[in-house]
């Protein structure tokens, strides 16, 4: 088989970065379908992959990040590799990674400087076809299911109901503000742990979603007619709408043995759904876990990146929770990684069809130039 590509993969530089863009399987993938692919060692120590096993999977490894950004035509990673490494990479290299372009205007033009044919796994259409590359449900998946299980370490409760000859205990009560891929994930935990779980979302598609998981959807009418867009995401509500959605989460945030906030709005901060006051109205012991901390977090009184106890009322909020379950994380962001590969590399070389609406959308920039629709639309 025709040999053409050269596939790289650093070790992430990000800090407290774990996960790595190719598991060691991928790796064999790859290498099988006649591609070339350079591992810079220690890249999958994070994610309980040594080197090894990239060996026998039938890749390379390179001593350095340099000897892989000096010559790979394709760089994977997860996190949009730093500035220094975009410099370092041949001029017209594919990088296919995170990268936020709508957040991260300045990186996007050193991509457009650098003439580097950048697809971001997270401008993605959320299409049928692409489920199988949908990174942004594999990470929030694990956010999900990682956010129950942190509620649960800081409880000093049981979450099931327990029945014990020192007598019954009822199981822990469970809030889920945000019922998308994540808030799911969450509910489906919480039950599985036996607890007795709540769930609200403002797109009232979920309520169905909620109710067959086995959880309690709370009704919260929403004036405004839309509040969803056409993809499927969450609109912002008006001030007034906000407010009113407050006074009835209120009522239940103060029940709550453990409420967990996961509502985002695509590039605005997160919305505000868990006030200082509705804190201080939990019972000592509660715990909050707000895994909308990277966005700046659905709970007033958050500090990203930490776990703090404000009137005896435990928050966490962590950042890139998918990294603390980092071998499970790189296996399936792999596996997403290769779907879109097979769209990309044809015979064993890049085929950029403008004409496919996943890689159009996909592509932020190429030749100097911005290609994807989504990011022109909405930059
Ligand atoms: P997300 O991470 O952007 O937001 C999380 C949740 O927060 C969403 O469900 C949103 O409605 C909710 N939210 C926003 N503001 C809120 C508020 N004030 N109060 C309560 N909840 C609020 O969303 P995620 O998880 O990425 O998915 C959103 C939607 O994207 C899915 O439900 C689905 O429609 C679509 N999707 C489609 C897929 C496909 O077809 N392949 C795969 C995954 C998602």
């Amino acid at each position: 088989m025709e040999v053409n590509l050269l596939i790289g993969v650093c070790k992430e530089t990000a800090e407290n970065e774990t996960r790595v863009a190719l598991s060691p399987e991928g790796a064999a993938r790859l290498v099988d379908s006649g591609q070339n692919v350079l591992v810079e060692s220690g890249a999958g120590s994070g994610s309980s992959y040594p080197d090894e096993l990239y060996r026998e999977s039938g890749a390379k490894i390179a001593k350095s990040d340099a000897d892989v950004l000096s010559s790979c035509d394709m760089l994977l990673a997860v996190q949009s590799p730093s500035k220094e490494r975009i410099e370092s990479l041949k001029p017209g290299a594919i990088l296919v990674s995170f990268i936020w372009p709508l957040q991260n205007k300045e990186y996007v033009d050193l991509l457009l400087k650098k003439k580097i044919t950048a697809l971001a796994m997270d401008t993605i259409p959320r299409i049928s076809r692409a489920q199988s590359m949908d990174a942004l449900s594999s990470m929030s998946n694990i956010a999900g299911y990682k956010a129950v299980l942190l509620g649960a370490n800081h409880l000093d409760k049981y979450m099931p109901m327990m029945m014990t000859a020192a007598g019954t205990i009822p199981p822990a009560k469970v809030l889920v503000l945000g019922a998308g891929v994540a808030g799911l994930q969450a509910i489906a935990t919480a039950k599985r742990l036996g607890a007795v779980v709540e769930a609200f979302d403002v797109r009232p598609v979920v309520k169905e979603q909620v109710e067959s998981l086995g959880a309690k959807f709370v009704e919260i009418p929403v004036e405004e007619e839309e509040t969803e867009t056409k993809g499927g995401y969450a609109k912002e509500l008006s001030e007034r709408q906000q407010e009113k959605q407050r006074e009835v989460t209120a009522q239940h945030v103060k029940k709550s043995d453990i409420v967990i906030t996961t509502a985002l709005i695509p590039g605005k901060p997160a919305p505000l759904l868990v006030t200082r006051d509705m804190v201080e109205s939990m019972s000592p012991g509660s715990v909050i876990v707000d895994i909308a901390a990277e966005q700046g977090g659905n709970c007033e009184v958050t500090k990203p990146g930490e776990t703090i106890t404000h009137n005896g009322v435990v928050i966490v909020a962590p950042l890139n929770i998918p990294g603390s379950l980092a071998y499970h994380a790189s296996k399936l962001y792999s596996k997403n990684m290769l779907s879109l590969l097979s769209l990309l590399i044809e015979d064993s070389k890049p085929n950029l069809n403008f004409e496919d609406e996943i890689i159009a959308n996909a592509t932020v920039t190429h030749n100097g130039e911005i290609i994807s629709p989504f990011v022109k639309e909405n930059s």
